[in-house]
């Protein structure tokens, strides 16, 4: 008998007929850095093609997505103000709420998802709270971000979207947002976070990194897979809906052990750094442009049902045919 593989690869139109795995824009999830301030739309120097926008020069930029056809976007807040506590972060009038409200007044299109975290609010940069010792109290940071929490629902986020990783926050969110009422809000959780150099240039766009230490104590060790599988557990038994994987090149595997192991959906972070090495490498015609696509059909075959992405807008015109 002829065994060949290649018989299914001659014809285009076949070839098309077995494809296992289609990136659909329906995937992806644009992230918007939103900053105070007026008349400011600025290009995030490590992160070519990505730009800090005021709240008045937002509508431009939404609608360009909306036309491109994205449909998620995730939205992290840079504060003038910063203290002890994050307090920008739950306020009613921060730079999120204020964001969500605008959005939603633009296009009632475009589904908004809140990053939930205090690294971008706090004074010493780290995502939670400090006790007297200088360590991120844990306890009482899941306080602050249940409150943080619910403001973003109740200034009109369709999920949230925390990043913290504080033990029992995700239980802790869906109780508080439950108890304002908000049981129709969805929990995307950060399940397994690692303790990444790839996060970069999101410190310097967020202005998030760490005045002292490090996230090692709350970030997980690049080294550990099977511990990945106990915080996704953890978290869908606190009553994550959706969890996600970051970063997620150098975690493919990671991915693939969760979606083996668990039946729930499965988002991957395709982080700042990730991007801006494919970026650079792409703009200085290093490699081919096919080199973002073959990226990030890489997360999704890899098992992630949903991937965040820098290149969200690239992808948009590339399945349009506007590049
Ligand atoms: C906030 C947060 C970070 C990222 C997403 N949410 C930074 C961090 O944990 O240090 C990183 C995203 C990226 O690098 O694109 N905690």
């Amino acid at each position: 008998m002829d065994k060949r593989p290649r018989r299914l690869r001659y014809n285009p139109l076949v070839r098309e007929l077995v494809k296992e795995t289609v990136l659909e824009l329906s995937d992806l999830i644009y992230p918007l850095f939103i900053i105070e301030g007026n008349h400011i739309k600025k290009e995030i120097s490590s992160l070519k093609g990505v730009y800090h926008f005021s709240i008045d020069c937002l509508e431009e930029e939404i609608r360009e997505i909306v036309a491109l056809g994205i449909k998620y976007v995730i939205l992290f807040g840079v504060p003038e103000h910063k203290d002890n506590k994050g307090s920008e972060a739950y306020n009613d009038e921060g730079i999120i709420q204020r964001a969500i409200r605008t959005i939603k007044s633009i296009t009632q299109e475009l589904y908004v998802i809140t990053d939930v975290c205090m690294c971008e609010y706090t004074s010493h940069g780290h995502c939670g709270i400090l006790d007297q010792k200088g360590y991120v109290d844990n306890e009482k940071s899941l306080y602050y971000l249940g409150q943080v929490a619910v403001s973003h629902a109740k200034a009109g986020a369709d999920m949230i979207a925390p990043s913290d990783m504080m033990d029992g926050r995700v239980g802790y969110m869906r109780k508080e947002l439950d108890e304002w009422g908000y049981t129709h809000v969805p929990i995307m959780s950060y399940s397994a976070k690692y303790a990444s150099s790839f996060y970069g240039p999101f410190r310097e766009a967020a202005g998030s990194t760490p005045a002292f230490g490090d996230r090692k104590t709350y970030q997980m060790d690049y080294a550990n897979s099977d511990e990945a599988l106990r915080e996704v557990s953890l978290d869908i038994e606190e009553g994550a809906d959706i969890v996600i994987v970051k970063p997620a090149l150098a975690y493919l595997d990671i991915i693939r052990r969760v979606k083996d192991h668990f039946n729930i959906p499965i988002a991957a972070y395709n982080v700042s750094g990730e991007y801006a090495m494919l970026k650079l490498a792409v703009e200085n015609n290093l490699l081919d442009e096919q080199a973002i696509m073959e990226t990030i059909l890489s997360i999704k075959r890899a098992g992630a049902d949903i991937i965040i992405t820098y290149f969200a807008k690239d992808i948009a015109k590339k399945l349009k045919g506007l590049s």
